[in-house]
């Protein structure tokens, strides 16, 4: 039994997929909707409507993924519209991304989802590393902390933050205590791509993305290591929060391995992108069998059980 539920939703399995892959239009996200995801969740939604940076903003690798895709989105009130039309009393639980370009612009959004008042919970999205010009917030605690305050006054219920990866326990620490000290916040997404890596095709001596000279948030299992650190150490030191598990999933393995680590849910980008929504089935059913092979029934049965030497 997959089933697990947290902060007011209920999930039949901990599966979803990753903000940006599959859910910029209504055919994307239906197309999610019908597959065997446990929830679904909107592209990372900007004031107004974005094109995005230029093409090619996206290439595989045999590890992975590079992505500069520059936040192409429809405008938040796309995705508002989609969620006022959807069936939640039957539908699976639905989860929208908001990632502004200014402190302005995510209050805005911030408080119009507030007056939708709709059974959805809000990633808010610390974290985009593809915009030429702008830091991630997420790496500016003090930034990320005044972000945090100001949302909570426009933003009544519980919602959650979609943070990067962080290397150094000084840092985890960082954020947690920022994280700490907003009791608005329900859970924790760890962690978006790692910022600003950079693909090389040997062959033709060149970049494989045109944005950035080739910079771009590497995903896939390049990064689950990173993914799992990060997903345990905030898990830890934010008890009584959850944690989303996002990195380098594309099996029941690394589903299993993030849960280990403490993660609620889980969340598919790369693999998704390169397989498409079948790949939700196949992983349910791997980590169906691997936790009938451990003798596990239930996803608290090894939550957060993780063992150290
Ligand atoms: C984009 C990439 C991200 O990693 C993110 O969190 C939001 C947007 C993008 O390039 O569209």
């Amino acid at each position: 039994d997959l089933a697990v539920a947290w902060l007011g939703i209920q999930m039949d399995n901990p599966l979803i997929n990753a903000s940006g892959v599959m859910c910029r239009t209504v055919e994307e996200l239906e197309a999610l909707r019908h597959s065997a995801a446990g929830a679904l969740i909107t592209k990372s939604c900007t004031l107004e409507p974005r094109k995005g940076n230029p093409e090619p903003r996206y290439a595989s690798t045999a590890l992975g993924s590079i992505n500069s895709m520059g936040l192409p989105n429809a405008g938040y009130r796309y995705y508002l519209d989609y969620a006022r039309r959807y069936d939640h009393e039957h539908g699976k639980p639905l989860l929208m991304s908001v990632s502004g370009m200014s402190l302005e612009d995510n209050l805005e959004m911030m408080a119009a989802f507030d007056e939708a008042a709709l059974p959805v919970l809000v990633e808010l999205n610390l974290s985009c590393p593809n915009l030429p010009g702008k830091p991630q917030i997420g790496y500016d605690f003090e930034a990320s902390a005044r972000l945090l305050a100001e949302v909570s006054k426009v933003y009544r219920r519980p919602f959650g933050v979609k943070l990067p990866p962080y290397f150094d326990p000084v840092h985890f620490g960082e954020m947690a205590d920022v994280l700490d000290g907003c009791p608005s916040i329900g859970f924790v997404t760890c962690i978006n791509s790692i910022g600003n890596g950079l693909v090389i095709d040997l062959e033709r001596e060149s970049v494989v993305i045109r944005p950035k000279d080739g910079l771009g948030g590497i995903g896939g299992d390049y990064v689950l290591p990173t993914a799992l650190a990060n997903v345990r150490e905030f898990a830890r030191r934010l008890p009584g929060r959850h944690v989303i598990g996002c990195g380098g999933i594309r099996s029941g393995r690394e589903a299993f391995m993030h849960i280990l680590a403490g993660a609620t849910v889980v969340q598919v980008g790369t693999c998704l992108y390169e397989e498409g929504p079948a790949c939700l089935a196949r992983i349910r059913d791997e980590l169906v069998y691997l936790m009938q092979d451990k003798g596990y029934r239930t996803l608290t049965d090894f939550r957060g059980r993780l063992r150290t030497l």
